[in-house]
């Protein structure tokens, strides 16, 4: 799979993660913690959104660049209204080669056993779904708005029964908050044809007062699975993927660890994100986007976009995470752009 485009340090561009809302109706307090995310905050009005068919035009320059991959992301995706419409739009689409796109989206589950459905027919071929405990009360604590873990899970088997496959579960892990969980988690989906990934909580945005001290790191989390589970590595699916694979080895499924905190994997990250509003980022911590809305109302042509897009990419360096674990100091840290706005 070769990139048309390559960066400053020489990494294709093969993944394109679209933030489609920036609303989502759970608290986690890792992402849109309550004091901050009120009834005072102003989320985005609907004119400042990238419409479907600017999504959509958008998408096929970035495919015709090299991206093989779109990931809808929020927020909450599911509740931007009509989504089962942009997926038909984006599984339109062809790469160069004629091939169609992987087009997934990452959901809390929420909404899942009502749409799982709808979205298989509208094209999409997978999902992931985040799921940080399998304990109710824990789990309520964790979205902050008591949201009942049994919803998830019959949104997960609504996937199932869809055919979206394959599907991927995200646990986000807080040392002290839902390390309990890990082992009930991994019991929950081995042997189910789930795989449960695993995700160090992460540094990022500037409202979730993140600590070091509340990381733990994947290999402890391997150390505590292995007490009780058999796994073998496996190898990387794709280069510059995010987790690290491990399979049961009684033929019971897979698992991920995804160490972005104590193991940086931006070697060869390929991953673009586009903001709800149609800005450009070219990492999970930067601090500012490329406006590529004000190019669309202005009546750009696709080239003109394609070029700029190109020079966009061949420029970019970033490189937070492992910054980060070799201590550079970063400059500005308190504007980073926020989870719930660029969608993880
Ligand atoms: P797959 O295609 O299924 O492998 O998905 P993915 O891992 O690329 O995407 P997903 O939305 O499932 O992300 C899993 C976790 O990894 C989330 O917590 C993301 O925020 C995080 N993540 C995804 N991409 C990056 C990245 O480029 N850098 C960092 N630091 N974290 C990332
Ligand atoms: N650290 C790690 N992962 C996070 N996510 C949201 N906030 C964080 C954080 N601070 C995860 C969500 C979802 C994915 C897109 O990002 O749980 O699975
Ligand atoms: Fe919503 Fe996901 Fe953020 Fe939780 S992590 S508040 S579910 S966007
Ligand atoms: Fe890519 Fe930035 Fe994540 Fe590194 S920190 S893997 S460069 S998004």
């Amino acid at each position: 799979s070769r990139g048309l485009l390559a960066d400053a340090l020489g990494r294709p561009l093969h993944d394109l993660r679209i933030s489609v809302t920036d609303r989502c109706n759970f608290r986690c307090s890792y992402c849109m913690p309550k004091e901050v995310f009120d009834k005072s905050h102003s989320f985005l009005k609907h004119s400042e959104l990238l419409s479907f068919e600017e999504i959509t035009r958008l998408a096929r320059i970035f495919v015709a660049q090299g991206v093989q991959k779109i990931r809808l992301t929020g927020g909450e995706p599911l509740l931007r209204k009509n989504i089962e419409r942009l997926i038909e739009m984006l599984a339109g689409l062809r790469t160069p080669e004629g091939q169609a796109l992987d087009l997934t989206l990452t959901t809390n589950g929420s909404l899942l056993a009502r749409k799982a459905s709808a979205l298989k027919a509208a094209g999409l071929q997978r999902i992931t779904v985040s799921l940080d405990a399998m304990d109710d009360t824990i789990f309520r604590r964790m979205n902050d708005v008591d949201f009942p873990v049994a919803e998830v899970l019959e949104g997960i088997a609504a996937a199932e029964g869809a055919g979206l496959s394959p599907i991927k579960v995200n646990m986000v892990v807080k040392r002290g908050v839902n390390e309990q969980e890990i082992l009930p988690m991994a019991r929950h989906f081995h042997g189910r044809g789930v795989t449960l990934r695993f995700i160090e909580y992460m540094d990022v945005g500037a409202t979730n007062g993140w600590r070091m001290d509340e990381v733990l790191p994947s290999r402890e989390v391997l150390a505590l699975l292995r007490q009780e589970f058999s796994l073998q590595p496996l190898q990387a699916s794709a280069p510059g993927e995010t987790a690290e694979r491990w399979a049961h080895a009684d033929g019971g499924g897979e698992i991920g660890l995804i160490s972005s905190v104590t193991q940086a994997f931006c070697g060869d990250c390929n991953r673009a994100r586009l903001s709800t509003e149609g800005r450009l980022y070219l990492c999970l911590f930067a601090h500012a986007g490329h406006d590529l809305r004000g190019l669309l109302r202005n009546g750009a042509e696709d080239d003109a976009i394609a070029g700029t897009l190109a020079s966009i990419w061949s420029a970019r360096s970033d490189r937070y995470s492992q910054l980060r674990a070799s201590g550079t100091a970063l400059p500005g840290e308190a504007r980073k752009v926020e989870m719930h706005y660029i969608g993880g």
